[in-house]
């Protein structure tokens, strides 16, 4: 940077003030006046507008960039994988392991479910091998890529894998996610070219030798080529340490990061050489800046035919996962990863459904049991209710290929009509392909409700109540000590004045329920609460109850679908077609709801939800406002749809008398979630998926068709079970 000083200017003083911001200067030679300072490359990052506001600064100019396209490039971007759900890299760190070679079918197989087991999304693996020897394991070439191609396809994962030659460019680049570029070939500007135009996402590691510049400037060709983004991979430079095999440099992470804003990674498996210093080379360069940690790991690293030393231990790469904040995959009961994909599911007989969720996703025994023989015992139903005189059972189904917020989830269901099941599935099995569900839940915050008649000045009485909130809330806290203590309670009151000319005034008690449905706290809390309020502003108390309009209690979920996944433009066409018909119309809006409420009735049922207080709170918020409107809505976007519904969703995975129910306890244990707020997220994304299905059937063939064709399969199937009987009565 050169900063040009005015005629007047002491540049004495000029550069004393600029040292004070970090700038180290001197006085270009034979410049007399005006006098030009040049910063210092070791001095820190400044805004031209901060210096140019010191006295005496006329002019600060740039150097031109040798790489303006890497110098335009975000921290972050959007990756898109070919097995698998895109992922947003930058916020966060990213782990990205594999072998060092590729080396048989069972080797890369066997790497790929503990890479994903660890959590990682990206799996790496080399199928050529630049080796400083021509007496070394060369990779296993072509074959490789292949091997390594269906082991990311079984366990849903990313590939970064090296372009080593110009030869084998369109081969490698059709099984990568992210085409690296080795630190030999960082200057090989032909084989550069070659990978930029293939469109990919390139990893380019540093040359030994290379300068931050160099290195940025390799960036530049890769760009200029066609590459769509390319991650600076720091994997140690020449050093003179000789107990390490390269020199990690820590210092041009943390710049080229800091300060120049770019995606960096970080490898140092090739950066230490040995195992034993893997971890915390890996977390120096992650606390530098580094988003994203290349590691090298082997199921037996004494076996590996290359870089056995540095490959990790499967212990090793699950405990630097956990050092990074990365979670482990969701496993089922037997450690297998838990999916949610059972393709032809459909197909099988209940019993081989029974055993292949059982065998998959290591279901307890007591489980296995509910799912052979369903219903429910006789004297456990006497307790749940009153005037008992038997028990009514519905099918228990599971909805499958859900995908929220990357976790995969098995959605049980109960419901009696025909098609819901299988509609969610499907359209699950859309979303899933452009990423999954997406959403999130506020804290579970009910409402209840104090009513207050006959309150002499209510104005003035609101204010009273305002103004004693703190003694409100210590008040309600007082008769929910458990809940205090588990973390929830009373965190907010509110009070609204609803007729002035009859002293009707309500309390709001807002309560942090955690993870319980909620509705006994709260209402112990109003019961609790009223006589004090009663006392400090008159009137008569009336109703202390829940209401069941949560409003603090709200959930969010999103998805994108692909067009392609649809079935074409038009349906995308027409599906957004039929939200703007709800957006305008409640009676169409009241259809549409029904719709969505398909799906989270199915899994609240099932999930021993109070259901009803769901449908309440589901249409009093879509008729919040003005218009009834629909719950969710459906936008044309440029590659297909995209859907969004909020909704308030009040319910509990403790507490509650149908956790005595078996069936229940059954689907729990089929759904993994951990807590209401993810059962919200989930029960949510069941009714968008619901609804996505339902109006893709009726902007494309009609609902009937398809209604139909499952009506005449379940028929023939009853036909076939009274046949059956029938035939085993005779
Ligand atoms: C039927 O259970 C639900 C639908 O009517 C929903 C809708 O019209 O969007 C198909």
């Amino acid at each position: 940077m050169i900063i040009v000083l005015t005629a007047q200017a002491d540049s004495k003083s000029v550069a004393s003030a600029l040292q004070g911001l970090g700038l180290w200067t001197r006085a270009l030679v034979g410049a007399a006046t005006p006098v030009i300072l040049e910063v210092e490359s070791h001095s820190a990052s400044v805004s031209p507008a901060v210096i140019e506001a010191i006295e005496g600064v006329a002019e600060v100019r740039q150097r031109k960039s040798a790489h303006p396209r890497v110098d335009r490039q975000a921290p972050t971007f959007t990756l898109t994988l070919r097995h698998g759900p895109a992922l947003e890299l930058g916020d966060g760190t990213t782990l990205v392991a594999g072998p060092c070679a590729v080396e048989s079918p069972d080797q890369i197989d066997e790497t790929a479910a503990l890479v994903a087991s660890a959590g990682c999304r990206l799996l790496r693996g080399g199928a050529f091998k630049p080796r400083t020897s021509p007496y070394s394991f060369q990779g296993e070439g072509l074959q490789a890529l292949d091997w390594l191609d269906a082991a990311a396809e079984k366990h849903g994962l990313g590939v970064v894998t090296e372009a080593m030659s110009e030869l084998h460019v369109t081969e490698v680049a059709a099984v990568a996610d992210i085409v690296q570029i080795g630190s030999r070939n960082m200057q090989n500007y032909a084989l550069l070219a070659a990978v930029g135009r293939t469109g990919k996402v390139v990893l380019l590691k540093r040359a030994r030798g290379a300068s931050v510049e160099e290195w940025l400037s390799a960036g530049e060709h890769l760009l200029v080529h066609g590459a769509p983004y390319v991650i600076f991979c720091e994997r140690g430079i020449a050093g003179a340490n000789t107990e390490l095999r390269n020199d990690l440099d820590v210092g041009s992470i943390a710049l080229l990061h800091h300060i120049h804003g770019h995606f960096v990674a970080v490898d140092p498996s090739h950066g230490a050489g040995r195992r034993d210093l893997i971890l915390p080379l890996a977390q120096s360069g992650a606390a530098a800046g580094a988003q994203m940690v290349l590691v090298e790991v082997h199921p037996q690293p004494a076996e590996a035919r290359s870089d056995g030393p540095q490959a990790l231990l499967p212990e090793q790469l699950r405990e630097l996962a956990k050092r990074l904040g990365i979670a482990p995959a969701a496993v089922a009961g037997n450690g297998q990863p838990y999916t949610s994909r059972f393709p032809e599911f459909y197909k099988k007989s209940m019993e081989q459904r029974q055993q292949t969720l059982a065998s998959t996703l290591g279901l307890s025994a007591e489980t296995q049991r509910y799912l052979q023989t369903g219903g429910l015992d006789m004297d456990v139903a006497d307790h749940m209710t009153e005037n008992v005189i038997s028990t009514f059972a519905l099918p228990l189904s599971v909805a499958l290929n859900f995908r929220v917020n990357g976790r995969d989830h098995v959605v049980p269901m109960v419901v009696e009509e025909p098609s819901v099941v299988a509609a969610a599935s499907n359209a699950a099995r859309m979303v899933r392909a452009t990423g999954g569900f997406r959403g999130d839940a506020t804290a579970s915050v009910m409402t209840a409700q104090v009513q207050l008649d006959g309150v002499l000045g209510v104005d003035g009485a609101a204010e009273t109540l305002r103004q004693r909130r703190d003694e409100i809330i210590a008040l309600a806290n007082q008769a929910i000590p458990r809940m205090v203590a588990r973390g929830g309670g009373c965190v907010d009151v509110d009070v609204r004045v609803l007729d002035r000319d009859s002293g009707l005034l309500v309390l709001h008690l807002y309560v942090d329920v955690g993870d319980a449905m909620g509705a006994n706290v709260v209402d112990t809390v109003a019961e609790n609460v009223a006589p004090a309020v009663q006392r400090w502003v008159g009137g008569s108390v009336g109703l202390r109850i829940l209401s069941n309009l949560p409003l603090r209690r709200l959930v969010h979920i999103e998805c994108d679908v692909g067009e392609e996944f649809l079935g074409g433009a038009d349906l995308a066409d027409g599906i957004a077609r039929a939200s703007r018909f709800a957006e305008m119309d409640p009676f169409r809006a009241s259809t549409h709801n029904k719709g969505i409420l398909n799906g989270i009735d199915a899994v609240a049922v099932a999930l021993g939800q109070d259901w009803r207080a769901i449908e309440a709170g589901a249409h009093a918020y879509a008729g919040l406002g003005s218009d009834y409107r629909p719950l969710s809505v459906w936008r044309r976007t440029e590659t297909g749809l995209h859907g969004s519904m909020e909704l308030p969703l009040a319910i509990g995975t403790v507490g509650g008398s149908t956790q005595a129910h078996p069936g229940v306890r059954a689907a729990m244990e089929l759904v993994r979630i951990d807590g209401a707020r993810q059962l919200a997220v989930l029960m949510a994304a069941a009714g968008l998926a619901s609804n996505l299905a339902a109006l893709r059937a009726l902007a494309g063939e009609g609902i009937q068709q398809g209604h139909m064709r499952l009506h005449a399969r379940k028929a023939e199937s009853a036909a076939h079970v009274v046949l059956t009987v029938h035939k085993g009565a005779a």
